[in-house]
């Protein structure tokens, strides 16, 4: 029955591959319409790019055209880091793709990215969300080196197939431990010469500088008083959080670190969501909670729970049919891979000095920080952003001044040398465009055309 249907695609796009001539291999993985999506106007694409014909590895992308125009707007790939977590469950899904799901299926996104930009979303490495290897050994190592090198072979057969967009202007964007992923592929793009109109890259609360950016959440949790002062005098007298990671990583904690970190753990409590310290927990368990929670939700209304809702849409068989998305190897998606072993030793190469190369060899940078995540926090964000600039000698262009939403303060910017600038998101979580969705997308479209941050007036 699926098979059929498939030839019969494949059928129709070779008639119309003849007759026409243009947009002819993407056509197969067109999305005719996902379960119980509103109506829109513009094209999704879903499918398979193989990155190893021989070990049979195939990255997994969604792909939302832009709402209107979508032949003069930019092409912006979207990266969400983990190590091992779905650009397609987070990013599309949860941040800023055009639809989120609900129990009702799914409802359309005001602030979704692709107003501004052609979006594509990569699960990324093989063994995230539907990406996989058939050789499953390769799950057992995986590390920068290779994430950035499947990524460009992706980014050369996704730009054969969908030629007409390989002279958009083009950006990469991402989250977290894709401050790793980002400036790493754009470095090997600019390394290898490949033809790609690379214009800039984005990262949200990234992990840039292991110690740096994980010492800084000490004095976060502190000031936004999450851990008493006898607890914060801990971190540098006795552990600090970079000394806490390294263990974890390596094993087991010592005895002093350990009391330190459960000291941390019973101060900060359970009921606190690290990635949004302001932001309500989703209580899925108890749904009756869930609901009166988001009916509390001040101003713009999040839904906390709509991870939870994502990971129920994209296990409906009919949703991955949609998709032509495939299990292989796994009975479930999930939003964080269960199967890969990602080196995690590689969380300590620094990828500040990239961002420094990249803005040399003429790649615009933004670095921003959702203002309410503790995890990666603005604190150690800013001083990395800022130490780099003085380093390559970028004089400042635009001193730290406020930007804006409407007439709200949105967040905080500098610029540096008219090429690398610094931006918070005020009261945003990790997940910058999840909590605020009309900010995040306020700050895409600034950098997407390269422009100042909107003043109040
Ligand atoms: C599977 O992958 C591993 C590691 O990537 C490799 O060493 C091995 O030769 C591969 N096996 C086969 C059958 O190709
Ligand atoms: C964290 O602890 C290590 C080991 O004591 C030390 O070398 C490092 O300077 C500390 N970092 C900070 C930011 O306190
Ligand atoms: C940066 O500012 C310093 C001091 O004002 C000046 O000497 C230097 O030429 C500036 N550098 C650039 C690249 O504009």
């Amino acid at each position: 029955m699926i098979s059929q249907t498939h030839s019969c695609v494949v059928i129709a796009t070779i008639i119309f591959f003849v007759t026409v001539g243009v947009n002819s291999i993407s056509e197969v993985d067109k999305i005719s319409s996902l379960p119980q999506q509103p109506k829109v106007g513009f094209q999704q694409y879903a499918g398979y790019i193989t990155v190893d014909e021989v070990q049979k590895r195939a990255l997994f992308y969604y792909f939302v055209e832009a709402e209107v125009e979508p032949a003069s707007k930019p092409v912006v790939l979207w990266l969400n880091g983990g190590p091992g977590c779905s650009s397609v469950g987070a990013g599309a899904f949860v941040e800023h793709g055009p639809f989120k799901p609900t129990k009702n299926g799914l409802i359309k996104n005001d602030y979704s990215w692709n107003k501004e930009a052609n979006m594509l979303y990569l699960e990324s490495p093989a063994g995230v969300g539907f990406s996989y290897s058939t050789n499953e050994s390769f799950y057992d190592s995986v590390n920068d080196y290779l994430t950035a090198r499947d990524n460009l072979i992706f980014l050369q057969h996704w730009f054969t197939k969908f030629s007409e967009y390989k002279n958009n202007e083009f950006f990469i964007t991402g989250e977290s431990y894709a401050g790793h992923y980002v400036p790493q592929l754009a470095q090997l793009i600019v390394q290898t010469k490949s033809k790609f109109n690379l214009k800039g890259i984005a990262i949200g609360n990234p992990l840039l500088e292991f110690n740096t950016d994980f010492n800084s959440r000490a004095e976060y949790l502190w000031s936004h008083g999450l851990i008493s002062d006898s607890t914060y005098d801990s971190f540098t007298k006795i552990c600090n959080f970079s000394q806490i990671r390294r263990q974890y990583a390596n094993g087991a904690l010592t005895t002093v670190c350990a009391r330190v970190n459960r000291l941390v753990s019973m101060e900060v409590s359970r009921y606190i969501d690290s990635y949004d310290v302001t932001l309500d927990v989703c209580l899925s368990t108890v749904e009756q909670q869930t609901y009166v929670l988001t009916q509390l939700q001040e101003g713009e209304k999040i839904d906390v729970c709509v991870e939870d809702e994502t990971f129920t849409y994209l296990n409906r068989k009919e949703v991955q049919e949609a998709l032509h998305a495939k299990l292989v190897g796994i009975t479930t998606w999930t939003t964080c891979s269960g199967v890969l072993k990602y080196n995690m030793q590689n969380l300590e190469i620094p990828t500040i000095n990239i961002l420094g190369t990249l803005v040399k060899s003429g790649v615009r940078v933004l670095v921003y920080s959702g203002d309410q995540d503790s995890v990666l926090p603005l604190i150690g964000t800013r001083s990395l952003v800022n130490g780099l600039a003085k380093d390559i000698g970028l004089n400042t262009t635009e001193s730290y001044r406020t930007w804006f939403n409407g007439r709200q303060v949105a967040g905080w910017t500098q610029v540096y040398g008219d090429m690398l600038s610094f931006a918070t998101i005020r009261g945003a979580s990790h997940e910058a465009p999840f909590s605020q969705p009309g900010r995040s997308l306020v700050l895409l479209k600034a950098f997407l055309e390269g422009k100042s941050l909107p003043t109040i007036l």
